[in-house]
């Protein structure tokens, strides 16, 4: 007997459960009412009586040993069924979203001019931000210790070079590389030595456009900067021009739009005027255009130059600029467009 039972205590360790239907084939073989330990519970009665104790013992152990092999089976497999069912995805559900960043307030804004101004035959261009006195000032008819260069506070990198102040420097070499007719719209980042609040930032977005042909007048330059506006900010708008001064025009003005708020009646938006400033132009200064290698008797063109902050903060409201700059998810993911 003894024998017997080292004999299946040594089959039970060495039964190898891998699958799970190998577990009820263990149960069967050792532990069921037919099973192999019943059979020698049966014999264990014959046992002489001083041999019972340690045969006893014995038989017990082996018992032990099998329900232990077997309900350690048993959870494992259960565990299984349960990992497996977590994984399973329940393909009939919708899609979780993934969210995929959006795009910059101020690129939207100035997505949006760039397509509104191609639309009526205007290219895109663009020059470089570390620019020389010529392209940024000279050019553009600032003679040299003129006091309009005050007008902008510049960044300079030595007495020749400097961060360009406006996006007016493109203007210059797209004039100098090209022969009229020109039509384009030139946007990029600009550098003034200011200090930072909320209604002025050492770097902010500008656009600037120009069309250069025989024969452009006023009149061409207040059609497209009306289409423009009605573009972008609604059809009922109402535009003014404010006579200006600027080195590179001539005549120079200012353009408001009808406030966007109180359409016109006045609010603390529009500081009760009723208008909104939004952009600076005018007929290109002969000056410039001879200077760019253009013959102001045979051809004439207009300007303008806007900031995209500003535009943005009227479209959006947002009338802290620092917002734009900060970097805030909670901020940027809120706006939407192309
Ligand atoms: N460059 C000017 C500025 O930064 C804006 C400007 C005004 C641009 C008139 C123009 C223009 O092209 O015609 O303040």
């Amino acid at each position: 007997m003894r024998e017997d039972l080292e004999k299946i205590k040594h089959q039970i360790e060495s039964f190898e459960i891998i699958r799970p239907e190998q577990v009820e084939e263990f149960r069967l073989k050792y532990l069921s009412k037919k099973g192999e330990l019943n059979a020698l519970i049966e014999k264990f009665k014959l046992v002489p009586g001083e041999m019972k104790r340690e045969i006893g013992q014995l038989l017990n152990l082996v018992k032990d040993k099998a329900k232990t092999k077997l309900t350690e089976a048993q959870s494992h497999f259960e565990s299984k069924i349960k990992e497996n069912k977590s994984e399973q995805t329940d393909l009939t559900l919708p899609a979780e979203k993934e969210f995929s960043g959006s795009r910059h307030p101020l690129s939207i804004v100035e997505n949006e001019v760039i397509e509104i101004f191609k639309k009526i035959g205007f290219v895109y261009a663009e020059g470089p931000e570390i620019e020389d006195d010529w392209h940024n000032f000279s050019a553009l008819n600032f003679p040299k210790n003129h006091p309009a260069r005050d007008m902008q506070d510049t960044f300079f990198i030595d007495e020749e070079i400097a961060l360009r102040t406006h996006t007016s420097s493109v203007q210059v070499r797209l004039m100098e590389k090209q022969k009229p007719p020109i039509r384009a719209i030139m946007p990029g980042r600009v550098y003034r030595n200011e200090a930072i609040s909320a209604r002025a930032n050492c770097f902010f977005h500008q656009v600037e456009g120009i069309y250069i042909d025989k024969n452009v007048s006023f009149a061409d330059l207040k059609q497209t900067l009306f289409y423009f506006v009605k573009a972008l900010f609604g059809q009922d708008i109402k535009i003014r021009f404010r006579p200006s001064y600027f080195p590179f025009t001539e005549p120079s003005a200012e353009m408001d739009i009808s406030c966007l708020l109180c359409k016109g009646k006045g609010c603390n938006v529009c500081k009760y005027t009723g208008w909104l400033e939004i952009l600076g132009c005018g007929m290109i200064d002969p000056n410039v255009l001879k200077n760019c290698g253009i013959d102001p008797e045979e051809y004439s063109g207009f300007a303008f130059g806007m900031g995209i902050e500003r535009l943005a903060m009227l479209k959006y409201e947002v009338k802290d600029l620092r917002t734009y700059f900060n970097n805030d998810v909670r901020f940027l993911n809120q706006f939407e467009g192309l």
